[in-house]
């Protein structure tokens, strides 16, 4: 059956290569789902050989692994391997079908990844971005082929979350639509339409909930406290959500849906100084004790 608000699955075309900009957290899982789902050859990058060489050290630890648990025989692990190439130019787009950023949440530094890839691709090339909250028609406003832009917005950790959010732009065309829909199935993800609205579906809803937490901990309840609260509520407690997802992004987030919608969310001044103090989560990652 046809996802609600997909396009008709013969206009899309055939994905053969992949690009991923960016080699963090979330492209490198990415890297692994396209490589593993897709079976093409994978091509990460990122600003410089350290990034990219951490990346690219990403996905053949997560192949051993699976190798490991006896999920990978050896011949898949070494073709799955050899698929996955890393570089610092984008030169290596040239012949690829689709291209997906994800690299920091600020629109100027999206707009000028779409625009140094749009150099190398093909006019057919999708490029979809993985942003979590930022409006899609505005990436791709200053492109000669707008029509080929569309949110892939996955989840982490992406090997298990199960969802992805397909959003299109107001020019977004149902190539480039359908297509997106189809690499979703063939990633085994649900596949949602979500309007191009700020934080789009799941994170309007999350933020809801995380702007809740963070007012009774503002309050002054303790962290613990609100984290034990959520017992069998949700996978995982709203402060340890924030470990796994970067307080800079759930910031991001929330600072961008305040601005949408003032009247409904909450910033926290306590997330707010986990942020400039640099921490990467409300709970200290070797003794478990909360940071502030
Ligand atoms: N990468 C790959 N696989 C992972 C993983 C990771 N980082 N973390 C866990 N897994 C796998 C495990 O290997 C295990 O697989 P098997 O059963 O096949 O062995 C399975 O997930 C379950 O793991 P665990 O038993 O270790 O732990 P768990 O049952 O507590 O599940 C969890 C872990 C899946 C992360 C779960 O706690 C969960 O669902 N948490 C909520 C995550 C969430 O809400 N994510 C969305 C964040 S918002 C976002 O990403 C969008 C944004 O824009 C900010």
């Amino acid at each position: 059956k046809r996802p609600a608000g997909a396009p008709d699955q013969s206009l899309a075309r055939p994905v053969t290569k992949v690009g991923i900009v960016g080699a963090g957290l979330m492209a490198s899982q990415l890297a692994l789902l396209f490589l593993q789902r897709l079976q093409v050859p994978v091509v990460l990058t990122d600003i410089d050989d350290e990034r990219v060489a951490k990346g690219v050290g990403y996905v053949h630890a997560e192949l051993d692994k699976l190798a490991g648990k006896g999920r990978l025989n050896p011949d898949k692990l070494n073709r799955y391997k050899a698929l996955v190439t890393g570089a610092t130019s984008k030169d290596g787009f040239a012949d690829a079908d689709l291209v997906i950023e994800a690299v920091f949440e600020q629109m100027s530094v999206k707009q000028q990844v779409f625009a140094e890839v749009e150099a190398v691709v093909s006019p057919e090339c999708v490029l979809a971005t993985n942003t979590s909250s930022l409006s899609i028609a505005e990436m791709a406003s200053q492109l000669t082929h707008p029509e080929r832009v569309v949110g892939l917005h996955f989840f982490n950790p992406v090997a298990v979350m199960p969802l992805l959010e397909i959003i299109p732009g107001e020019r977004t065309d149902d190539a480039t639509l359908a297509t997106a829909f189809a690499v979703g199935k063939a990633l085994k993800k649900t596949c949602i339409r979500a309007a191009d609205r700020p934080s789009f579906i799941v994170n309007r809803l999350l933020g809801r909930f995380m702007g809740e937490a963070a007012k009774i901990l503002d309050e002054g309840t303790p962290i613990e406290v609100v984290d034990r609260a959520f017992a069998g509520l949700a996978p995982m407690p709203p402060f340890v959500l924030i470990g796994l997802v970067g307080p800079a992004i759930a910031l991001h987030n929330g600072e961008t849906l305040v601005a949408a919608f003032p009247d409904r969310f909450y910033a926290s001044p306590t997330l707010q100084r986990i942020v400039a103090a640099g921490k990467r989560g409300f709970y200290d990652m070797s003794s478990g004790r909360p940071v502030l």
